[in-house]
């Protein structure tokens, strides 16, 4: 890390303490169940915090699920064991997890590496080798320090394991992804679509991963809230509208300059990057492109943004390519959204696990005449041949005729049965081609999937809020919040605890929540404090009344912005009206 780089992650980091003790003292978030000692990885949203979180939400569904004429769903976030089985998290879910023999502490042996070494995605890396690694630098505890050489990495499931009422027989767990709960409704939700591709369905929930060493506040927790979206697409047919975001400027770092050693970050545009082949799936360059401006606008900075592609070892069982989004905090790159390319592997696990059919029926334009192979075994023969394994025995002939039609072309065909094979003649199989006309076929979707972490995403837009400076000699600390995210859009003040002041500013809170404007009144504390406060969680404006405002014969108050703490004389007829339009991005303080 250069000098400079190294300085600015310093003064970040010392952003990150100020904001994590800003945002318990101010009510934004803080560890859950502080009275019995706190537990690691679970935060509550205070008041200013749930509202953030919510307005995120709030907004995120706007641009996901309303402009793009998609459903959303509220599943449960207990699934049954099978669900799991299907989608091959409880095989597959696992990070990598050391404990140290002396102190018994348990550490992520992949961090562990990436934290000591010159190894950048140890998470890659496959569980013998990390071990090796970890012994070559003489890795130790993090806890106690003792050497950690020797110790056997073990893969840990990350999934919360619970029973399904009373005793063990029904075991469940809670969902990791809110993505399963879209997936194995598809037989529905397909129905609600008209059967008809491409349509999307979102989903903003929970998700509970049983991380091993939960860090950095919000930002690696136990439980937290996913806003994903599944977009099922016919791969032969379905196009983006990729004109739409052509022209979106994109900073990207692909896998191959992640691979070279002077490898570097490429600016270009969502269209360039697919006519260069830099983004190979067109479905994933349309999401990127729609989310780089929606990050923007809940105030991402985006001189701290970038979208990076994993690498091959990185990926997850069910991504064929994968990109995510990515903040900078503390001179570091976190994760805040991955947008991958799942293929058919979900619906194709669910038909395969379940008793459903995941596929959906794709019409012809016209019926098509086709040949099928077909059989019709004769029963009276493979019944005291077989005896129970008849209709195992019919299963195989099926298969054999539509996948090897050719196999039918001597006197016998060979079947495998449990291992054994079997010789049958083939005039007992009843085998013949006909043609059949057919309306459509089914076919399984693909998935493509923006998934989004809501709560790494209100760090960072409190993180690349966060401000200091200096106001009549005084240091203040504000949060650059934008008005659409903010918890409170306006603070309203009267100047002195008079009756009459009092009764007006009562008057203009009322009109501005009538108006649907967030509002906080406050009237402790002289005025200063006041806007500190209100600074601090991140108020674009307040409304002070004073005595001009009930002395003049021209009603009016003192409208003063956050940021510049630029002051105007509004008229309180216009008021309302004139916060509502720069809340909605139609007018600018500035021009008042
Ligand atoms: N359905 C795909 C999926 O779950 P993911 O990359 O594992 O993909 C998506 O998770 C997002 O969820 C991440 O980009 C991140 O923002 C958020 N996330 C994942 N694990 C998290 C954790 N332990 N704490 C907070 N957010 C997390």
């Amino acid at each position: 890390m250069s000098e400079q780089a190294q300085t600015d992650a310093d003064e970040t980091a010392a952003t990150s303490e100020k904001l994590v003790e800003l945002a318990k003292r101010r009510g934004y978030f803080f560890q859950s169940s502080g009275a019995y000692g706190g537990v690691g990885g679970f935060y509550t949203f205070g008041p200013q915090g749930a509202s953030l979180k919510g307005n995120v939400e709030d907004a995120w569904r706007d641009r996901f699920a309303v402009a793009e004429g998609n459903m959303e769903i509220d599943a449960p976030t207990i699934m049954p064991e099978p669900v799991f089985e299907a989608s091959g998290h409880l095989d597959g879910f696992d990070d990598m997890l050391i404990e140290c023999p002396e102190c018994g502490a348990s550490s992520r042996a992949d961090h562990l590496v990436e934290d000591n070494t010159e190894y950048e995605d140890a998470e890659s890396l496959p569980i013998p080798e990390v071990e090796e690694v970890i012994a070559e630098y003489e890795l130790v505890c993090p806890e106690c320090g003792a050497g950690l050489a020797d110790v056997a990495v073990e893969a840990f499931n990350l999934m919360f394991a619970t029973n399904i009422g009373p005793g063990d027989s029904d075991p469940g767990y809670l969902r990791p992804e809110t993505a399963q709960g879209i997936f194995v409704e598809f037989p529905r939700l397909k129905e609600y679509a008209r059967n008809q591709l491409p349509f999307g369905v979102t989903q903003i929930g929970r998700a509970y991963r049983n991380e091993i060493s939960p860090r950095r506040s919000i930002i690696r927790t136990r439980e937290f809230t996913q806003a994903e979206l599944e977009y099922f697409v016919d791969p032969e047919e379905d196009e983006p509208d990729l004109e739409s975001v052509a022209d979106v400027e994109v900073t990207l770092y692909p896998a191959s300059e992640q691979n070279s050693e002077d490898g570097s970050e490429i600016e270009t545009t969502i269209g360039d990057a697919v006519s260069e082949g830099i983004i190979g799936d067109e479905w994933v360059a349309y999401f990127l492109g729609v989310a780089k401006p929606w990050y923007d606008s809940v105030g991402v900075d985006m001189d701290r943004f970038r979208f990076r592609q994993h690498l091959s070892g990185e990926r997850a069982h069910y991504a064929a390519d994968c990109w995510d989004a990515e903040s900078e905090i503390d001179g570091n790159w976190i994760e805040m959204a991955g947008f991958a390319y799942r293929g058919d592997y979900d619906l194709s696990k669910h038909e395969e696990y379940s008793d459903d059919r995941f596929t959906i029926f794709k019409q012809y334009d016209e019926p098509k005449t086709v040949e099928r192979a077909t059989v019709d075994p004769d029963m009276s023969y493979l019944g005291p041949e077989f005896g129970g394994d008849a209709q195992a025995v019919v299963s195989e002939l099926e298969t054999l005729a539509a996948r090897d039609r050719a196999a039918f072309e001597g006197d016998t065909i060979e079947i495998g049965l449990e291992g054994e094979s079997h010789e049958i003649p083939v005039a007992k199989t009843g085998f013949a081609v006909e043609e059949q006309t057919e309306a459509g076929e089914h076919i399984t979707p693909h998935v493509v999937e923006p998934s989004f972490g809501v709560d790494r995403l209100v760090y960072t837009v409190l993180h690349h809020g966060y401000r200091e400076d200096e106001v009549s000699g005084e240091e203040r600390t504000y949060l650059e919040l934008e008005p659409e995210v903010a918890p409170t859009f306006v603070g309203v003040f009267p100047l002195q605890s008079d009756d009459e002041l009092v009764a007006y500013a009562d008057e203009i809170v009322a009109d501005l929540r009538d108006a649907g404007l967030s509002v906080t009144y406050d009237d402790s504390g002289n005025i200063g404090r006041r806007y500190r406060r209100q600074d601090e969680v991140g108020t674009p404006f307040c409304v002070t009344v004073d005595y001009e405002t009930v002395e003049e014969t021209e009603t009016t108050v003192t409208v003063r912005e956050r940021d510049t703490t630029d002051q105007k004389r509004l008229s309180v007829d216009d008021l309302a009206e004139t916060l509502s339009a720069i809340r909605a991005g139609e007018m600018a303080f500035e021009e008042l």
